[in-house]
């Protein structure tokens, strides 16, 4: 009984792969490399002993797609986070969102509701919320329209799979994530931004390593705290273990639906100066930062109302802000040693 995991050497996913592993599942990595290392094999394995089947090919490569499933008939699930998720550049290329992360879906569907039965675990993004009126955001909480193409292909990923599970065999669970920072304790895998980072942690631990010169800091005039924008961090570790519950509830036949939705998050709200000191606190070090204007297209504050994933998936996260932070810090520290 395989499980393939695509996108299985980006950033959630080798982390995924190193608690299905852990679990003692046989894990099958497609990967295309386009924003992933094939280094991240050594590191999971470094971690768990095992190195996992991997498949170099492109899932927007319809035949491809189809032989692999032929090849591996035995697959009993799949964890699909194999996608681009750079809202910049979606913005500026939407057909190439709309190919990668759509198309592949469809492919990796068509080919699922040909067995009798078959689970899909799908990388959805709190961004489906926008900015929602009563926090903290729970599943039941209605979905906005998408701020960018990005946002757009996970909220049609989320339609496609709703429709596909209605008249096929496919059980499927959506999860929605909040942002995910970090890396593995160990330091042997982690976050490998291509490029200047436009995520918030890796540019503040490249800041600290002497990479960027300073952090710019996108508005302080927000309703908040301290006037910066509010996000849920959830360490990476925290979030691969709730796909490994998942995963377990749809080959164990224990969810309720055919498709069920989980919001993944810590359930408490950081502003971004609250992030920096987290950092300077771990790290020693004092981060150079200054405020500018608004980033277009951010939402003032998101977190998650996490009783549905605790009661029900029996998953609670374990890591503070701070050791999520420590974690990034020593793993952006090795990648430098490199
Ligand atoms: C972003 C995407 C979101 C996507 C997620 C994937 C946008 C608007 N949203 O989430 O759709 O699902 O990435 O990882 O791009 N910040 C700074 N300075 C920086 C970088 C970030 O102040 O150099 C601030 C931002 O204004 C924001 C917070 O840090 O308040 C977090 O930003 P980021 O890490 O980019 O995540 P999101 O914007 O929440």
């Amino acid at each position: 009984m395989k499980i393939v995991v695509t996108g299985g050497l980006g950033f959630i996913g080798s982390h995924t792969v190193v608690e299905l592993q852990n679990e003692n599942l046989e894990v099958v990595v497609i990967d295309n490399l386009s924003n992933s290392s094939i280094e991240v094999l050594d590191g999971i394995e470094r971690i768990t002993g095992k190195k996992p089947i991997f498949e170099n090919f492109d899932l927007r490569d319809k035949k491809a797609t189809q032989d692999f499933f032929k090849r591996h008939s035995d697959v009993a699930g799949v964890i699909h986070f194999a996608a681009s998720k750079a809202v910049g550049e979606s913005v500026k290329d939407p057909l190439l969102y709309y190919e990668n992360n759509v198309a592949s879906l469809v492919y990796i569907l068509q080919e699922l509701q040909k067995k009798p039965q078959a689970q899909i675990i799908f990388s959805s993004s709190c961004t489906v919320y926008g900015q929602a009126e009563v926090m903290p955001i729970a599943e039941t909480t209605p979905i906005q329209v998408a701020m960018s193409p990005y946002g757009n292909t996970k909220q049609i990923g989320e339609e496609i799979i709703a429709d596909v599970t209605k008249m096929s065999n496919i059980n499927a669970i959506l999860l929605r994530y909040f942002n995910p920072i970090g890396a593995h304790p160990s330091a042997e895998i982690g976050e490998l931004p291509i490029g200047v980072p436009q995520n918030l942690v890796p540019f503040i631990t490249q800041t600290g390593i002497g990479l960027r010169n300073e952090l710019l800091v996108y508005g302080n005039d927000y309703p908040t705290i301290d006037g910066t924008c509010v996000r849920d961090y959830i360490h990476v570790v925290d979030l691969a273990k709730a796909h490994v519950l998942a995963l377990q509830r749809l080959l164990n036949k224990k969810n309720l639906e055919k498709l069920e939705v989980f919001n993944l998050g810590t359930g408490k709200g950081s502003s971004v100066l609250e992030v920096i000191q987290a950092f300077e606190k771990v790290s020693g070090t004092k981060l150079p930062y200054r405020i500018v204007a608004r980033r277009e297209g951010d939402v003032t504050s998101t977190y998650a109302n996490t009783d549905k994933a605790n009661a029900i998936l029996g998953w609670k996260t374990q890591s503070t802000l701070e050791e999520a932070m420590a974690s990034a810090w020593k793993w952006e520290q090795k990648v430098r040693q490199r």
